[in-house]
């Protein structure tokens, strides 16, 4: 398990480079990576490159065994080039060009932007190809679905739609124009969403594949890099690294054309005293496993405390560095790289720190990286080992999009009942898939299926057959309230699940920050929030009721016997012990291997191979824990990463 520093030579007096190099060889480090803003650097004027700075610092890093990820450094064009082209810039929703001064401010499908990017691109290809410390390759950075209203978006967005519908009254129909007079009658009158109005203020089936049409836009960016990168330098692994942002492009189909996933990883430091908060950064690492279903690797990695776009915020906790890289080691990471090096003292960044203060003096965080060096590099023998899982969850970004569009009540948002059901889940020291929604189920024993809001047929069948073969199938409320166009359909809800679920809603009550409880059979009440379909039985029987509001004693959380298999329907949005009572039945039923009385906050993920084998028992907490496994007792400290071989 290979640990990894982002650095940045363009930020540092060249006196200073050979003496990192050193101490990073000392502590363990084994890969940088570099480049992904020094474009100004490396073409310094227009058709004149300069490699020669970047040569060295490789020679450095390769003399000392350091394999190095080289960018493209695309994500920041030089201003001679803003000089010379204006024109290349993103375009702001009120028809304005952005203002120069922060970066990504290119917009990635103008042609000369892309003749620009292309040639710097296949200049360092070809320049490292030869160089066999350049193990890899990082397409720009945090590449986003950007909403840019420039001409050529424009023009390619009305491309993208005569593509899928072929003429305008297919258009027409499938978003229903004739609401509010919205027909088109020429091409030229189809156009991005202009103007500050809130989205759910537009046409929702218009603005979904306005989304899907920004995801493919910026996934053509990076396949289009990918290609030349593995023209001009063939044999590098490819990848670009992502994050959780407002207008995250579709993973699934973004990963497709690269050889693996990279995520930025910047866990909390400052823990919530809420109990409810899903804070643990345990289910995005599952979900970047899940987004090719292999290892991936961290490409920014927390070292220091957060700061700069924002006030700063107090610095990793004793034990946080170690415990949150092993922690994405024990979910599936094999390489994580620390973001950065040495704190910068110069930019706009110098208040997000890095493993190193201004001071350059290595202190408390450093000697902990220091630390987990040494042992991630003795975990070596665990490298290859996998993650089993019996439970799924499934991820669809037509759902994140679609509840992005049209907010459902206050307080909801998609994730939030994936991240409870896999928190759930967790909190039985299971492991836990992630994965896209178009994924096959074979294998696994629980499939969750939460808000399957925007439906896709083949879905539906796949959870069905999945269910009548004997899986247990995890459904909640919003689900099969869309068709593939996000218009409702017209069915009672579930839609298309409900003869699996063996339930229908006859209304529905969205009740935002209200709440209300549900009993239990076994007269245990719980608190949910924010949704509650009011339910009737066909031929599910009923686990939960609402005690309160309306609708006092309707059915709230069902199980229904389908096939072999069994469906749960959770009506509402619960608390975190609603997923957790849920969790534990559905997983009783199943006889999956639980740990019971696991503490909150204690996390376990199992990984498995032919040699080795481990348990990673994580205490992501500020409190120290112990509770007994397989007849032994186990303390842990704060953040403490306990691997245990078995
Ligand atoms: C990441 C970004 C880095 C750096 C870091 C700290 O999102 O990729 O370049 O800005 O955040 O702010």
């Amino acid at each position: 398990m290979r640990v990894g520093v982002d650095y940045y030579p363009e930020h540092w007096d060249k006196s200073l480079w050979a003496a990192d190099a050193d101490l990073m060889k000392r502590t363990g480090v084994k890969l940088v990576r570099m480049a992904e803003f020094a474009w100004c650097r490396l073409e310094p004027r227009d058709g004149v490159f300069d490699f020669s700075w970047l040569d060295e610092a490789v020679a450095l890093f390769a003399d000392r065994g350091i394999d190095v990820v080289l960018c493209t450094p695309v994500s920041c064009p030089p201003l001679w080039l803003y000089e010379k082209h204006p024109e290349i810039v993103h375009v702001e929703k009120d028809g304005t060009p952005t203002r120069l001064g922060i970066r990504s401010h290119r917009c990635v499908t103008n042609p000369v932007f892309l003749q620009y990017a292309d040639r710097i691109t296949i200049e360092m290809a070809k320049h490292y190809a030869g160089n066999a410390a350049v193990v890899g390759w990082q397409i720009d950075n945090e590449l986003e679905a950007y909403f840019c209203y420039c001409g050529h978006c424009i023009d390619r967005y009305r491309t993208w739609l005569q593509e899928k519908y072929g003429c305008l009254e297919n258009l027409n129909r499938a978003y229903g124009n004739v609401v509010w007079s919205g027909e088109y009658s020429s091409w030229a009158q189809v156009t991005p969403p202009f103007g500050t109005l809130p989205h759910a203020w537009q046409n929702p089936a218009y603005m979904l594949d306005y989304y899907r049409f920004c995801s493919d836009n910026v996934i053509d960016f990076s396949n289009r890099q990918a290609a030349q990168l593995r023209q001009y330098c063939p044999g590098r692994p490819v990848t670009t690294n992502v994050w959780f942002c407002e207008h995250m492009p579709d993973f699934y189909k973004q990963f497709d054309g690269l050889d693996f996933i990279s995520y930025d990883n910047y866990p909390a430091t400052r823990l919530p005293s809420d109990p409810e908060s899903c804070y643990s950064h345990a289910f995005h690492l599952d979900m970047m496993r899940g987004v090719k279903r292999q290892p991936f690797w961290i490409m920014e990695q927390l070292s220091g405390g957060k700061g700069c776009w924002a006030p700063m915020e107090k610095p990793p906790l004793p034990g946080m560095i170690r415990g949150y890289a092993l922690q994405a080691f024990a979910h599936g990471a094999d390489t994580v790289v620390h973001f950065r090096w040495r704190t910068a003292n110069i930019g706009a960044e110098m208040h997000w720190h890095g493993l190193l203060d201004h001071s350059n003096v290595p202190g408390r965080r450093f000697r902990e990286f220091a630390d987990m060096c040494i042992e991630a590099n003795a975990l070596e023998k665990l490298q290859g080992t996998e993650i089993k899982a019996d439970v799924a969850i499934l991820f669809a970004f037509d759902n994140e999009y679609a509840f992005r569009i049209q907010p459902q009540t206050d307080g909801y948002y998609y994730m939030e009942q994936l991240q409870r059901l896999h928190r759930a889940f967790m909190g039985l020291g299971l492991n836990v898939d992630i994965i896209g929604q178009h994924e096959k189920l074979d294998g696994y024993r629980i499939v969750c299926a939460p808000e399957m809001y925007v439906t896709d047929a083949g879905v539906v069948e796949r959870l069905n057959e999945f269910a009548m073969k004997g899986g247990t199938v995890i459904l909640t409320t919003r689900s099969g309230v869309k068709d593939p166009n996000n218009n409702a359909l017209m069915t009672l809800l579930p839609g298309p699940y409900q003869e699996m679920a063996g339930v229908h809603a006859v209304e529905y009550a969205p009740i935002g920050w209200e709440a209300v409880s549900v009993l239990f059979g076994d007269g245990t009440e719980l608190q949910a929030k924010q949704w509650c379909d009011i339910l009737e039985t066909d031929t599910a029987e009923v686990l939960a009721s609402y005690n309160g509001d309306y609708y006092c004693g309707a059915p709230a959380i069902t199980r229904n016997a389908c096939g072999q298999g069994q469906v749960y329907y959770i009506g509402t949005v619960g608390t975190q012990p609603v997923y957790d009572r849920v969790a534990g039945m559905a997983a009783e039923k199943a006889a999956l291997p639980v740990v019971a009385g696991l503490p909150p906050r204690v996390e376990i993920v199992t990984r498995t191979g032919r040699e080795a084998s481990a348990k990673f028992i994580f205490n992501n907490d500020d409190q120290p824990k112990s509770f007994v496994m397989d007849g032994q007792e186990i303390s842990l400290a704060p953040f403490e990463m306990k691997v245990v071989l078995i």
